[in-house]
């Protein structure tokens, strides 16, 4: 439990609590009489109005009668009971909520889609209509009054999940190859894996009890995958390197893969980034792969999708531009079910995590993006144009992505060595400047973005520890956090060539101050501020939020004061904020529980005092899985996360006694995890969590 945790200054965490003589004085504030009772030597004991008193409607009635307006006690930041670690396969909540499962892989998206079949032997056709795997970054649209457009409500609205890979080891039914369950590999199979990909846009109600329900009859119901025609816009659009035979214009790609976090706008649409798009291609035959190629990770295997052997679009033999119209941040209308999806190429091509966006004092729309690789970068994207708040969803406002400034950042130590913070400035990765020019190789900006991994390589922007979710404190203006999850090769002394010629994640940088520790097992967490509370500042100083890891190490590889035996946890992935400032921390680490992470237990959901720097534990998940993607409801009365990949055996304490490999855990797919329905192969899902006394999550 996280009892007694401390900041790093070693004082206990009180700043976000109350005291008592706060509530008191509130309550007196309230009722002056109450100060009369206080005097009268009844003693606090029995005083009922602190904490007890909306529920009861006063206690002090037996002094003043007259109606007495409830005290509310202010919201806590840290006020739920931390939970413990766990290692079995169910989610673990604190005392007072409830989490439920939802819209898990394979839901019907509504009432004409067909039932998921649970031997995993449902099609292409049928995961096309149905609710795809590894569920990721996710947000919640209320509804407005009429039930028809973005608004403010809590009981109604979309919920738009992204779908980020599959797991073949449970996604397919073994066919004939008893070596090999995915054999013969067929071009049907592919489908089925596209369809699987993308997002799924669920139309959700609260029912009277507070649980949730899918509103299958709405027209609102939709999936978005692999192979839906999406629409290329900004500088990259009809560039050459984005052409393709199918599509000579370089203005219409097919599909959206590896949906990993998102994001959202004040217009009302929905961020989807995506990550990892290499993995999907491959070559038949003979390759010497480019610069441009190697940069980006497209290898003869990929991450063994087997694609390429069946569809030549994923074949870069046949099809050598496909990759450039994958690593994009796509542009989704959710209260629009005919409107088609943009890839908004303003805002680069790289391994995108989430994009966190936030209007800036002047008005631009400015958001925040991690490229999730080792020794990546961080970039953020400026608007051209500027927020029209008295119309949020106009159209100026809707096309606010499609034009704007590309920094990425450059991490210095700052005035003092090793005190783990430091100052840091956002280059511009613009065509023409800071050597990204035609003497360089570079011939448009629509190339730079195509290429912004190298043309972050050419201004010397910094490596980081794979950048994971940016997020913004909503309550301090400027202040962004970002997860750097994990680092095997940090600590040696090659860095990505300026040229751009590195192979992706071969490089094995020195530590340095952002980034401080050699083989960064645990990943830690960097905030930055600003100039002036601006996000577009282009310069910031920064420091290091938390160093996760094992409080017992006391050389180099030390954890920060703030990572405690009560919150162990390894590599942070995802990070929100909530309303309140709340700061959300999902991990997607080692759950072996063992050595390194002797303790950690499975993937977990934490929270955080941005301004205290306590950490405490909320959430731990089943086995195998990560937890990622958060949103709320505006009451923030339900909170929605994925778990993802449940039943990922690796190097689980539970793991079968009779695993083998794949092959046999597909032959056994009920062996290791049931999540989340018992006597079923496991599945990513939604879940729902709520208080069982409908309060505000968290407080
Ligand atoms: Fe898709 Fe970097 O997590
Ligand atoms: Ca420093
Ligand atoms: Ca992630």
């Amino acid at each position: 439990m996280a009892q007694g945790i401390r900041d790093d200054d070693g004082a206990s965490n009180t700043s976000h609590n109350p005291s008592l003589t706060d509530l008191v004085e509130q309550a007196i504030a309230q009722n002056p009489k109450r100060r009369l009772l206080l005097k009268s030597g009844l003693g606090l004991a029995a005083i009922p109005f602190l904490g007890g008193l909306a529920a009861c409607g006063g206690g002090d009635e037996v002094v003043t009668p007259a109606p007495v307006a409830p005290v509310v006690p202010p919201e806590q930041m840290l006020s739920f009971a931390g939970v413990d670690t766990s290692s079995g396969d169910a989610i673990v909540v604190p005392a007072g909520y409830v989490a439920t499962a939802f819209v898990p892989w394979g839901t019907p998206i509504n009432n004409a889609a067909p039932n998921w079949k649970v031997d995993a032997t449902g099609g292409a056709a049928d995961q096309e209509q149905q609710v795809g795997d590894n569920h990721d970054g996710m947000a919640f649209f209320g509804f407005n009054s009429g039930a028809n457009g973005f608004g403010e409500r809590s009981d109604e609205g979309l919920l738009v999940i992204n779908h980020e890979y599959i797991n073949p080891e449970y996604f397919y039914a073994p066919d004939s190859d008893t070596a090999d369950w995915l054999a013969p590999f067929t071009y049907e199979k592919a489908r089925k894996a596209l369809a699987g990909h993308g997002i799924t846009i669920v139309h959700t109600k609260r029912a009277a009890d507070g649980s949730w329900e899918h509103v299958k009859s709405s027209l609102f119901n939709r999936r978005i995958h692999g192979n839906t025609p999406i629409s290329i816009q900004g500088p990259a659009a009809g560039h050459a390197l984005m052409q393709t035979a199918a599509d000579p214009s370089g203005t219409v790609a097919l599909g959206t893969l590896n949906n990993c976090g998102n994001g959202r706008t004040p217009w009302g649409t929905y961020l989807t980034c995506e990550e990892n798009f290499n993995g999907y291609f491959g070559w038949n035959g003979e390759r010497t792969p480019n610069a441009l190629e190697n940069r980006y990770g497209i290898s003869a295997s990929g991450f063994g999708y087997r694609w390429h052997t069946v569809d030549p679009r994923f074949d870069v033999n046949v099809t050598p531009n496909e990759p450039n119209r994958h690593g994009w941040i796509v542009e989704i209308d959710p209260f629009a079910p005919a409107s088609q999806a943009v890839k908004r190429t303003a805002l680069g091509r790289f391994k995108h995590e989430n994009a966190e966006l936030v209007i800036a004092p002047n008005g631009k729309a400015v958001v925040y993006m991690g490229c999730d690789e080792r020794n990546e970068y961080i970039y953020k994207f400026v608007s051209t144009g500027t927020f029209d708040a008295t119309n949020p969803t106009s159209a100026a406002n809707r096309n606010l992505l499609a034009d704007g400034t590309l920094y990425v950042a450059r991490f210095d130590a700052g005035a003092t060595a090793g005190d783990n913070m430091g100052s840091g400035v956002w280059i511009p990765l613009v065509y023409g400047q800071n050597g990204l020019t035609d003497a360089n190789g570079f011939s448009s900006q629509g190339d730079v973005m195509i290429r912004a991994r190298q043309a972050a390589d050419r201004v010397g922007a910094t490596m980081m520890d794979r950048p994971e979710w940016v997020a913004a404190n909503p309550k301090k203006a400027g202040e962004v956090f970002i997860t750097l999850t994990n680092n095997s090769r940090r600590g040696g002394t090659t860095s990505n060539n300026a040229d751009g010629s590195t192979t992706a994640g071969s490089a094995r940088p020195p530590v340095d101050e952002a980034n401080p520790r050699a083989n960064n097992v645990w990943g830690h967490i960097v905030r930055w501020n600003e100039a002036g509370g601006d996000g577009t500042a282009l310069s910031f100083n920064w420091d290091i939020f938390v160093l996760a890891g094992q409080p017992s190490i006391t050389d180099a590889r030390k954890p920060s004061a703030n990572a405690t035996l009560d919150n162990l946890f390894n590599s942070p992935d995802g990070l929100a904020f909530d309303s309140f400032g709340r700061m959300w921390i999902q991990t997607d680490g080692n759950f072996s529980n063992a050595g390194d992470f002797a303790g950690n237990g499975n993937n977990q959901m934490l929270v955080a005092d941005p301004e205290t720097k306590e950490i405490r534990r909320f959430l731990v998940g089943p086995s195998g899985c990560e937890i990622t993607g958060i949103t709320w409801t505006p009451d923030r009365k339900t909170m929605f996360i994925n778990v993802q990949h449940p039943g990922e055996v690796g190097s689980h304490p539970n793991k079968p006694a009779a695993y083998i490999d794949d092959n046999w855990l597909a032959r056994n797919p009920t062996s290791f995890s049931q999540w989340p329905t018992s006597g079923q192969r496991p599945r990513s899902a939604t879940v729902v969590v709520r208080r069982t006394d409908g309060g505000v999550i968290g407080t």
